[in-house]
């Protein structure tokens, strides 16, 4: 067993807390807002017919789309409530109730490596402190030689950007470029937001 991540931490305080972020996006959904910019990301850096790791999948916004545009997707997640509203709103990548830090597909019947790993909205942010470079390892583990991964989070969320990255360093994956959004700006001092694009040291 791993120390919980903060989002396992929120949920036991706060047994609603799932199903209201399941309906937000529902809801953004359903009124036609824009919530694919990490995907088109994603596809930037893979060709349809890649395999692609979503790491902390939350409802699958990301996955259905890039399931529909050919990707071979897999998604992981350890909130057994997102991963039962991926299966329902966005089906047909292969979704998986799980704790980044303990990662073992292979184990669980899935053997190739993936070329792109994503993890976005804040998922590092949610980590349990003491799993962080665990996690990192895990993802380092599951990416093809020359797979990438893509991993974006906000500033003031106890993870500074640096130690981020030191910990990717410690962890096998090294920092190829910083962008300060999914859209590609470029990532300066004053960035709130790091948008990291890290491949295997
Ligand atoms: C703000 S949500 C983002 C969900 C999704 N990536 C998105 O952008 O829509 C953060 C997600 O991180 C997941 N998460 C946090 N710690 C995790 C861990 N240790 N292993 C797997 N998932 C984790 C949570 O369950 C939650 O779904």
């Amino acid at each position: 067993m791993v120390e919980p991540s903060r989002w396992q931490q929120i949920i036991e305080q706060d047994p609603g807390h799932s199903q209201r972020y399941i309906q937000r996006f529902r809801m953004m959904a359903a009124e036609g807002r824009d919530l694919l910019g990490e995907a088109r990301t994603v596809a930037a850096m893979c060709a349809p017919g890649a395999r692609v790791l979503d790491a902390g999948c939350g409802p699958g916004r990301l996955d259905g789309h890039l399931h529909s545009q050919g990707y071979v997707v897999v998604g992981v997640d350890v909130d057994p409530a997102l991963i039962e509203a991926a299966e329902l709103d966005h089906p047909g990548p292969t979704y998986l109730v799980g704790d980044l830090a303990e990662l073992d597909l292979p184990a669980r019947g899935i053997d190739e490596p993936f070329d792109v790993i994503v993890s976005a909205g804040n998922v590092m942010g949610f980590l349990a402190p003491s799993t962080r470079v665990d996690v990192l390892r895990r993802l380092a583990a599951h990416l093809a030689p020359e797979g990438r991964a893509t991993i974006g989070f906000g500033a003031g969320r106890g993870y500074g950007f640096q130690e981020f990255v030191a910990d990717g360093q410690a962890a096998g994956l090294s920092l190829d470029v910083a962008f300060e959004s999914w859209d590609l700006r470029p990532f300066t001092t004053d960035s709130q937001f790091l948008v990291a694009i890290l491949s295997k040291a």
